[in-house]
């Protein structure tokens, strides 16, 4: 297993507990995930991801190294290539709960963060072919978002990928406007993201 710089800043019981993991195997809950994977939190609140066949298509460990280090993504802290995975556990709850439940949240303010946090993704030349408001986690109390599930985030190889992105992008803004009955645009986004391209 390979530790990350981010892993020697946990607390000794959250070391311990990706450590003896296999050992011991405390697990707090099993989330609800796909047949190609097991996502289960660890007592010490820290989060491991297991691809059940192998995970050599999928792209989280390589695009967590990078968007990690961002505040809206999970940082990585330890990983087995192409087997598993441990991360820091995203705080609130998914978009897709919060729409069906009774909270009230500011959907202008979300949206503006999905915005920045797109914009990191696609400055370090990613995109995720699975965005959904389901892997959009929401701390109303710290006002934290951080988007998970980045299995298919993967390098952007399109020569002019600005309408590609930008597609992207306003597939999840549709998502937010049907889920919360709100009126999001879409003005000067392009632009946008053309001036992140550039940079
Ligand atoms: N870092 C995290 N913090 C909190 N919860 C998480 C985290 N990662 C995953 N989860 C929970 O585990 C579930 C499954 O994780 P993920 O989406 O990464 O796996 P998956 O196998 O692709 O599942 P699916 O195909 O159903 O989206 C998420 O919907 C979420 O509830
Ligand atoms: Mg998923």
């Amino acid at each position: 297993m390979e530790i990350t710089q981010d892993f020697e800043k946990l607390s000794e019981i959250k070391k311990d507990s990706i450590i003896n993991f296999e050992r011991t195997r405390e697990v707090e809950k099993v989330f609800p995930s796909s047949k190609k994977s097991e996502v289960v939190l660890l007592k010490s609140g820290v989060v491991r991801k297991h691809y059940i066949n192998g995970g050599d298509r999928c792209h989280d460990v390589e695009a967590l190294k990078i968007l990690g280090q961002s505040e809206y993504f999970p940082t990585l802290y330890a990983f087995e290539k192409n087997d598993y995975f441990y991360m820091q556990r995203a705080k609130g709850e998914s978009l897709l709960d919060i729409s069906n439940s009774k909270e009230s949240v500011d959907v202008d303010e979300i949206y503006e963060k999905i915005l920045v946090a797109f914009g990191q993704m696609v400055s370090v030349g990613y995109l995720d072919n699975d965005m959904k408001i389901e892997h959009i986690f929401w701390d109303n109390s710290t006002k934290k978002l951080t988007w998970i599930d980045l299995e298919l985030c993967q390098k952007i190889y399109l020569k002019d990928p600005l309408n590609y992105i930008f597609r992207n992008f306003e597939k999840i803004v549709d998502e937010l406007n049907d889920y919360f009955k709100s009126n999001l645009q879409l003005t000067g986004v392009k632009e946008y993201f053309k001036q992140i391209l550039i940079n």
